[in-house]
């Protein structure tokens, strides 16, 4: 018995074929079995193997492609409040950092979150969550750090581990205290917090698994980012950087130095910079959803391919940047990064997937891979980032099982 086939699909894309392009079968077919690929290939051939009369769940996928499910290896998707009027406010010329300046982004999150109850935490990031998965996300990392608090982070990571319960979307837990410097703090007085009762309580809570920095002249320096990271690697969490977001600061030299999972963002990194991230096996990680909502100018994938590394794409989904989905993303990599649709998908699901440390075929759709993957309202994996006016997802799988349609 077989848990899932989908079969005469237009075609299958079952993930990177070491050549730049994606394997793409035609008239293909996928069967899942507890939870894993156990066959992809030409229909003919998967379905007298696994016939789709006997499987739990059957699908004629004809005319349409699959693909491997969406991977977001950064968002910061638990908080509460939004920043609609912040948005108004950027598109008539005022930055960022000024309105962090006044006590409002990241700062006016943080006081609206510690206000909020448990519930509405919990409902908030449920309904991203069920949004994320619409979209064909089956794998999501989502950040603490609207708490910068010892209580309220921890709060907000006991939040993360509830949503994951019983939720389809495989949920990856950061840590992230060390996301501003509370109002009132001194920089260094809140890093001795965050090293040492913030980062000690959520290692014994034991919902995160990375521990994430932001590295930038309005917030964490070098050196007191490297204290936040060699606190959280001594705690067993994996280290994570936001680097050279808005200045180039050496975060993503410290994510080298640090042996990060990732060095996300990345405007202002140097040819130097993608040396560095490859030789130490960091994946750097990009976000076009940022600047495209911030009006900023893009990063550029060029320097980080010839390096030699695989190039992750994330929708950095926060009340700052409001998108939950990963297709976007992919639409803004192609049009405004020069990313061909290839290189957009293998950074959405694949290479998303070895930002956040899955080396088990996540992001891919090969024999013993998870079973995740999207079927797309679509006949090939181009519409992807080719349709940017809604979901291009027809009907979801997590683990084999059908999760969205
Ligand atoms: O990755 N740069 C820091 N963190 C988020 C923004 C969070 C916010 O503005 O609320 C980011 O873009
Ligand atoms: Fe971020």
């Amino acid at each position: 018995m077989t848990d899932l086939v989908v079969h005469d699909a237009a075609a299958v894309v079952v993930g990177p074929d070491g050549d730049g392009g994606l394997d793409a079968r035609e008239n293909a077919a996928v069967a899942v079995d507890d939870g894993e690929v156990v066959a992809v290939g030409d229909t003919d051939a998967v379905t007298r193997e696994h016939p789709p009369e006997n499987a739990d769940r059957a699908v004629d996928a004809a005319g349409r492609a699959v693909v491997p499910g969406f991977v977001d290896p950064h968002t910061h998707a638990v908080f509460a409040g939004d920043r609609a009027d912040e948005f108004a406010a950027k598109l008539r010329g005022k930055s960022y950092q000024a309105i962090l300046a006044e006590g409002g982004g990241i700062l006016r999150s943080v006081r609206a979150t510690r206000e909020a109850s448990d519930e509405t935490l919990l409902a908030n990031l449920r309904a991203h969550l069920d949004a994320m998965l619409a979209h064909g996300t089956t794998t999501v990392e989502v950040k603490s750090g609207y708490g910068l608090d010892t209580e309220t982070e921890l709060r907000l990571l006991d939040t993360i581990g509830r949503a994951a319960e019983g939720h389809p979307v495989d949920v990856v837990p950061t840590f992230m205290g060390a996301h501003a410097v509370p109002e009132g703090r001194d920089a260094d007085d809140y890093v001795d917090e965050v090293v040492d009762e913030q980062i000690p309580a959520a290692a014994e809570q034991g919902v995160a698994e990375f521990c994430d920095v932001f590295c930038e002249a309005d917030a964490f320096s070098v050196a007191q980012s490297r204290r936040v990271l060699d606190a959280g690697r001594d705690a067993g969490l994996t280290p994570k950087v936001h680097a050279e977001e808005f200045t180039r600061l050496g975060g993503a030299q410290l994510a080298a130095e640090a042996g990060a999972a990732s060095a996300d963002h990345l405007l202002h990194a140097t040819v130097e910079d993608a040396r560095a991230l490859a030789d130490a096996g960091v994946v750097p990680t990009l976000l076009p959803a940022t600047a495209f909502g911030l009006g900023a100018e893009y990063a550029d994938p060029g320097p980080f391919r010839e390096a030699g590394s695989p190039v992750a794409l994330a929708t950095d989904f926060n009340p700052n940047c409001f998108s939950r989905s990963q297709a976007f993303t992919a639409t803004l990599a192609c049009v405004e990064m020069a990313m061909t649709p290839a290189d957009a998908l293998r950074g959405i699901t694949r290479d998303a997937a070895l930002a956040v440390d899955r080396t088990d075929g996540t992001g891919t759709l090969r024999e013993g891979a998870p079973g995740d993957l999207v079927v797309l309202d679509a006949p090939s994996h181009l519409h992807v980032p080719y349709r940017f006016d809604g979901s291009v997802a027809d009907l979801v799988v997590k683990s084999g099982v059908v999760a969205h349609e």
